[in-house]
């Protein structure tokens, strides 16, 4: 089979597709025909070689994939051959051919491609693994989600929503902001106009928020610290901006009954995966039938073109999700 490879850790156009072993499949998992794949930030750091793959997974790109079932294991149960399935994955999905346990199979509804169903698993399941299972969203909740255009911002802005609770993002530019508030955030702050604290504090009649989902790190620990409401969360979700903190005030972090909350979808362990694929499942696979939930596509390369739609990625300007069609 054909798969992306990094030549060596680098730049974009340190990838290119080449001939390598197609994998093959264990008793409870299934060789899926991959037909569209996605972007996400990580892959960006592990073609610089900063982020390698968890032991026993796959070194290809790829955190996600959608596709069709082409060999089922001997005690796989469900799944059949021809089902069109999507899946998060450890790695592996810039290939023909990637190997999937059972358990973690999303059936895609009919009324979506394989396109937007790649545009789900990754950014869908760290939203509602952050959401629902760390910041314990309930309907009374308002949640601060900076890079609110960004693929995880604008899923988790679509799941507050449906949650029925109050979303406000912050991003880098109007037409960001815009795309949020269509998504179903409430207001949203373009950070070049200075701090989002001011802002989120009138907002919240200065009772701060309950979550804070947060990409950026460093630059806005101190502020996002500010924004919470009592027992309010703050989770970290990436680092975009950088990584130490200094002068932090942990008094007030008690006195506020803060909790800082960091997480990684990528090294849950196996089980973990599969009670989020399967809660999450129950909660959007309707939603996502009747229109109430939408992937959200920026753009769609064909995957010859993958060191473009690195560079395209790097470049920040992407409303949603970057996809790739992998083709013959
Ligand atoms: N922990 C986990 O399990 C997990 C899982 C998935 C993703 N992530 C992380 O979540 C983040 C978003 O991923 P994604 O795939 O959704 O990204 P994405 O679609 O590529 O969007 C990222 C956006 O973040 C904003 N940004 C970048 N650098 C920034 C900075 N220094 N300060 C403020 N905003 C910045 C940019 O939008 P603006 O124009 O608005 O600045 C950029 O377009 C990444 O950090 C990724 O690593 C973590």
């Amino acid at each position: 089979m054909k798969a992306v490879v990094i030549k060596e850790p680098g730049g974009p156009d340190m990838l290119s597709i080449e001939k390598v072993e197609k994998p093959s499949i264990n008793a409870n998992e299934v060789l899926v025909r991959v037909r569209a794949t996605a972007l996400n930030r990580a892959d960006l750091l592990q073609r610089r070689g900063f982020y390698p793959p968890p032991k026993g997974a796959s070194n290809i790109l790829g955190l996600e994939m959608a596709g069709e079932v082409v060999e089922i294991g001997d005690h796989v149960t469900k799944a059949k051959k021809g089902d069109k399935v999507c899946a998060l994955l450890p790695g592996g999905g810039y290939a023909q051919y990637t190997v999937v346990p059972e358990e973690m199979l999303i059936p895609i509804p009919d009324n979506l491609s394989f396109e937007q169903a790649a545009a789900i698993p990754e950014v869908f399941l760290t939203a509602y693994l952050n959401l629902f299972m760390l910041g314990n969203l309930k309907r009374d909740y308002n949640v601060l989600v900076h890079a609110g255009a960004s693929g995880v911002g604008t899923a988790a802005i679509q799941l507050i929503r449906e949650a029925g609770a109050t979303a406000y993002a912050t991003a880098g530019s109007n037409e960001k902001i815009a795309r949020a508030i269509e998504l179903g955030a409430s207001d949203g702050w373009n950070y070049n106009e200075g701090s989002f604290l001011p802002w989120i504090k009138e907002k919240t009649n200065h009772n701060g928020v309950n979550i804070v989902l947060d990409f950026v790190g460093a630059p806005y620990f101190e502020d996002n610290l500010q924004s919470l409401a009592i027992d309010g969360r703050l989770i970290v979700i990436g680092t975009m901006g950088g990584i130490h903190v200094n002068n932090v005030n942990l008094g007030f972090i008690l006195k506020n009954r803060l909790q800082i909350i960091g997480t990684a979808l990528r090294t849950q362990p196996f089980e973990k995966k599969v009670e989020l694929t399967k809660a999450f499942t129950k909660f959007a696979l309707e939603r996502f039938k009747n229109g109430r939930l939408q992937p959200v596509i920026d753009s769609i390369y064909d995957w010859k073109d993958v060191s473009k739609a690195h560079e395209y990625m790097e470049s920040n300007a992407n409303i949603g999700k970057i996809i790739l069609n992998v083709t013959d």
